[in-house]
């Protein structure tokens, strides 16, 4: 048991994690919907404002998470539905995604699924459809196993814009309340990008980088909003994984931080607050694993089948850490480490040489075809 259910959100943050397959309530929508609040008053809750709801009946049969939430979506509960408070000061309704690659589509997808518009974009036409196309096809898998409906799909497709035109992209940045920025992984094109966002975007525009290793501050030392630019690390596929690591640079404001957090939660995910450091939490232990799993590999130790199924049964760890390596992409494997290396000047984080081989050859994991494994 986990508590009694008050806010709608929080209807919303069950459906959205662990209690999504197993009630078969995918989405926001779906879930508030069967829960009797009427449809306009969902739509708000979607776009970011809290309402307190009140539950009718006997409170010792309120939802209790655990058993709750099939009692509160099947016992019809009366929403006396009224403004709540407003999330972080101000409402988050249009974000834009830069970059439509691995990152990019997942975090368009749940952006866009929890009911925020989202315009996707990239450096060309194709690579944008791409990205749009493999939404789609997320989309569809997802209606094929029951999770969510056909209309909520459409619903999801109808919020994602994907823009590749230049001015129709410095348009569509006049309205933008959030910047998500998943494109590569290389300071320098960053700070090149960031100064380009920080000229056309409007003040009130909030700056997130999905960065795997670098320095928030260096970033934001490219624009002239410091205070508001932030790490906002999602995990890969961001559609399915739970955590996203919230990270302070040096001049981000508490603001910002509140209105990150607030974000992050409204489109279901779980945030945990990072001080900027590098590699963050995750990446600090686990890149060094795959890197350590790359070197076992080059010295014919054991093959890449063997060392995952030793981690996998030995470790129980879902995934061994080879294909994940294919998954997350052996380039930015790389410039993790690369991170690493000369952040700490410790040897203990040298990039392993087959890693740095297989990115000179563009074998770069899942993303072309051919990593540690065949695709
Ligand atoms: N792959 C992972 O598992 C993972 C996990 C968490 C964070 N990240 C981070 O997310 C970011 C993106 O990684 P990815 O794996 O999605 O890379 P990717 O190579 O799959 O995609 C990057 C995309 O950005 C595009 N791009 C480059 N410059 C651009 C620009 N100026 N404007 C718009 N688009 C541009 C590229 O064309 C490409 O489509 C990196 O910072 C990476 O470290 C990656």
């Amino acid at each position: 048991m986990l508590g009694v259910l008050e806010y709608p959100l929080e209807i919303f943050r069950f459906t959205q994690g662990g209690f999504r397959s197993r009630f078969r309530y995918s989405s926001t929508l779906e879930a508030l919907e069967k829960s009797g609040i009427n449809s306009s008053a969902v739509e708000e809750v979607v776009g970011g404002m809290v309402y307190k709801a009140g539950v009718k009946g006997n409170p010792a049969r309120q939802i209790q998470l655990g058993a709750g939430i099939p009692v509160l979506l099947q016992q019809s509960i009366n929403c006396a539905v009224r403004p709540y408070r407003r999330l972080g000061g101000i409402n988050v309704k249009k974000v834009v995604v830069l970059g439509a690659g691995t990152m990019g589509a997942g975090i368009a997808l749940v952006t866009a699924q929890a009911g925020i518009k989202v315009i996707l974009r990239d450096v060309s036409e194709s690579l944008v459809q791409k990205g749009l196309s493999i939404i789609e096809k997320n989309l569809n898998k997802a209606v094929e196993k029951g999770k969510i409906t056909a209309e909520k799909k459409a619903e999801t497709i109808r919020n994602l814009i994907g823009v590749y035109d230049s001015e129709q992209f410095a348009e569509e940045l006049q309205d933008t309340d959030l910047v998500i920025e998943a494109i590569v992984e290389k300071m320098s094109v960053k700070k090149t990008v960031y100064k380009e966002l920080d000229m056309k975007c409007p003040e009130k525009t909030i700056f997130a980088t999905n960065t795997s290793a670098l320095s928030i501050s260096e970033i934001a030392s490219a624009t002239n909003r410091s205070q508001k630019v932030i790490g906002l690390h999602f995990f890969n596929p961001a559609n399915v994984m739970q955590l996203v690591e919230v990270i302070a640079g040096a001049s981000t404001s508490p603001e910002t931080i509140d209105l990150i957090n607030d974000f992050v939660k409204t489109i279901g995910k779980v945030p945990v607050q990072v001080k900027e450091a590098p590699g963050f939490i995750v990446n600090r232990m686990l890149v060094p694993m795959i890197n350590e799993a790359a070197c076992i590999y080059m010295e014919e130790v054991a093959s890449a089948e063997d060392i995952d199924t030793a981690m996998r049964l030995g470790a129980n760890h879902p995934i061994g850490p080879l294909a994940l390596a294919d998954m997350i992409g052996i380039d930015v494997c790389l410039a993790i480490m690369e991170t690493l290396y000369t952040e700490f000047g410790d040897p203990k984080y040298r990039p392993c040489q087959v890693i740095k081989k297989m990115v000179r050859s563009g074998f770069l994991g899942r993303k072309t075809g051919k990593g540690f494994y065949q695709y």
